[in-house]
């Protein structure tokens, strides 16, 4: 699982305009021309460029939809927390290496913020906020719970959904595969014994 984030991160490199590229871009009004042109070379080869102002979108978040307006360099986590008040996935780095802000795509982890708002249109975003039904836990919430896998709970969501995933893949996975899958998410507080428990023993937890 945290091998494909990775994998996801690199062919995002690869194939689509960076992150970096767009904050280089878009920052400077003198390259908006620029910016013209290699819309004009990216309509050849995959979606047309959008911006540098505001764009329309619509994200679909655990099964609602959302319209916003947003500058294309705008991350996926940062929509979902400052523009929808969706806050269950938590910026801690912000850079792709702690996991505190994984969400669940079409079945796949991926660290929202590293994805950009508007390449995340047209998917089923799927964040914490999706798991319980009513006041009864998802039962790796409740199992993270059981387990004392939280200590802050800064990381937990997180973590969370990487089970989540796992999971609903691997209904009953071993040591070895759960500490595969969770390896891209850190816990600053050393809940890791506790995580790992709950990912082993969760119950029912293939629902999604
Ligand atoms: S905040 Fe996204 S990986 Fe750390
Ligand atoms: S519980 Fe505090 S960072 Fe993990």
């Amino acid at each position: 699982m945290a091998r494909e984030r990775r994998e996801g991160r690199r062919r995002r490199r690869d194939t689509d305009v960076s992150r970096r590229d767009f904050f280089k871009t878009v920052g400077a009004g003198s390259v908006v021309a620029a910016v013209v042109q290699v819309g004009s070379d990216v309509d050849a080869q995959g979606p047309p460029a959008v911006g540098p102002g505001d764009v329309a979108i619509t994200l679909t978040i655990n099964g609602q939809r959302h319209q916003l307006k947003v500058e294309p360099r705008v991350t996926l986590l940062d929509a979902m927390r400052t523009r929808l008040d969706i806050t269950g996935m938590k910026r801690v780095c912000d850079r792709g290496s702690c996991g505190a802000c994984t969400v669940i795509i079409e079945g796949r982890t991926y660290y929202s913020c590293s994805l950009l708002a508007v390449e995340s249109q047209g998917r089923n975003i799927r964040t914490v906020e999706g798991l319980a039904q009513g006041n009864a836990l998802h039962p790796v919430q409740q199992a993270f719970c059981d387990h004392d896998g939280l200590m802050c709970g800064f990381c937990t969501p997180g973590f969370v959904m990487a089970t989540v995933a796992l999971l609903e893949k691997v209904p009953s996975p071993t040591p070895e595969q759960a500490k595969r899958a969770l390896d891209g998410n850190i816990c600053r507080c050393g809940t890791n014994i506790g995580v790992l428990a709950a990912a082993l023993k969760a119950k029912g937890a293939q629902r999604g």
